[in-house]
């Protein structure tokens, strides 16, 4: 009778770790993108609500300077990596405000908790999956993240998930299509596209998707994966007519050329620390090949990002987008107008009738690259060397 009472205990346990969603008040399951070194977690909700996550005991609330906040769609909930590391699970807390959120004695729901499990990258064979260029599409990206199953260590959103920010809704589309392939229990990465930047909303980016102060660009380790996101902003120059003088990027860009020469004299805390095997770049758009005019801008400025990559981070891959085609461009092939640092990937290809993103695999030896599609066909493989 004993054993019997444990094991209905053991069985509602688990039903309470990731049980069905409130999708009354959730647009989708919580994401927990990795930047820095936390965890952001976020929540894109219905209506107005307060939150926070529990996490080891522990609360981290949605603040404003110690205002529970509930005006906002999106939620950012921020923990320490190592703390929701050692967890492997979390908790999302949160009331919905009755009415309207009143000076004096707010009325709200009662308490409403949801856990959720996490694994953190963990191991040496590290698979991940990378999309890019969904432009509002949602399902058949979904469906190609999938490619790795319940094996997948790592979702990368690389850029252009939205067509443009003229709606505010449209920053769902990131955090919907990460909650689908992810429910919430391993990290992710995101890095903005240059569609990102269209519309009235672009500017309110660090509301609604996760950044480092305010950043889109910053560096990231998950177990014995470290990265870095550059976000070269727009494709064409700030003159350009179609962007009408809302645009200041090539200022945008030399701040991350001073940010990418302080990473590497913290090369300790970052590409160098202990236990860091496998290291890789994201970007939207591929900085070092072969441009057309317009988009054949910054040339410099991406050419000391390459030498700053090649001489000193030493990067194993890139990934990159925007080209709504795949292909790999080699280091010192017709197409490495730069001098890049090592293989760059440019792997995503959406169509009305189909979504293509890149599968790969770090392991001791090699990365494996997949190009593969929504039906999880592979399309074309690649494999290099780690050094
Ligand atoms: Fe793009």
């Amino acid at each position: 009778m004993k054993k019997i009472i444990i094991w209905v205990m053991l069985v509602m346990s688990m039903c309470q770790i990731s049980a069905n969603m409130p999708t009354e008040v959730f647009n989708s399951y919580p994401t927990v993108y990795a930047i820095g070194n936390e965890y952001q977690i976020i929540v894109s909700v219905k209506k107005s609500t307060l939150m926070w996550v529990e996490v080891n005991g522990r609360n981290y609330y949605d603040d404003s300077n110690g205002i529970l906040r509930s005006e906002s769609p999106t939620h950012i909930l921020k923990v320490p990596m190592a703390e929701l590391d050692k967890a492997k699970k979390y908790t999302i807390c949160y009331r919905e405000i009755v009415g309207e959120r009143l000076p004096y004695f707010n009325k709200t729901t009662e308490l409403k908790k949801i856990s959720f499990n996490f694994r953190p990258v963990q191991g040496d064979n590290i698979k991940i999956y990378s999309i890019a260029d969904a432009h509002n599409r949602v399902e058949t990206p979904v469906a190609a993240g999938k490619f790795w199953g319940d094996d997948l260590d790592l979702l990368i959103l690389n850029g252009d998930i939205p067509d443009d920010g003229r709606k505010i809704e449209h920053f769902v589309t990131i955090h919907k299509i990460a909650g689908n392939i992810t429910k919430g229990e391993i990290p992710v990465i995101y890095s903005r596209g240059n569609h990102d930047m269209r519309g009235k909303f672009a500017e309110k980016l660090s509301e609604h998707s996760p950044t480092q102060n305010g950043n889109s660009y910053f560096t990231f380790r998950v177990g014995a994966l470290w990265g870095i996101v550059l976000d070269c902003g727009e494709d064409k120059p700030d003159t350009n007519v179609e962007y009408g003088n809302t645009i200041a990027c090539h200022e945008f860009r030399l701040r991350q050329t001073e940010f990418l020469k302080q990473v590497i004299a913290n090369a300790e805390n970052e590409y160098k620390q202990n236990g860091v095997k496998y290291k890789l770049v994201v970007s939207h758009v591929p900085f070092s090949q072969v441009p057309n005019p317009p988009f054949n801008i910054e040339q410099d400025i991406y050419r000391e990002w390459c030498k700053l990559l090649r001489d000193e981070v030493k990067p194993h891959l890139m990934i990159s987008g925007h080209k709504h085609r795949q292909y790999v461009i080699l280091e010192k092939s017709e197409n490495d107008h730069l001098g890049q640092p090592c293989p760059v990937v440019v792997g995503s290809h959406p169509s009305n009738d189909f979504y293509r993103g890149t599968a790969m695999e770090f392991a001791p030896t090699s990365v494996e690259v997949l190009f593969t599609d929504d039906k999880k066909t592979v399309l074309e493989k690649y494999q290099f060397p780690i050094k």
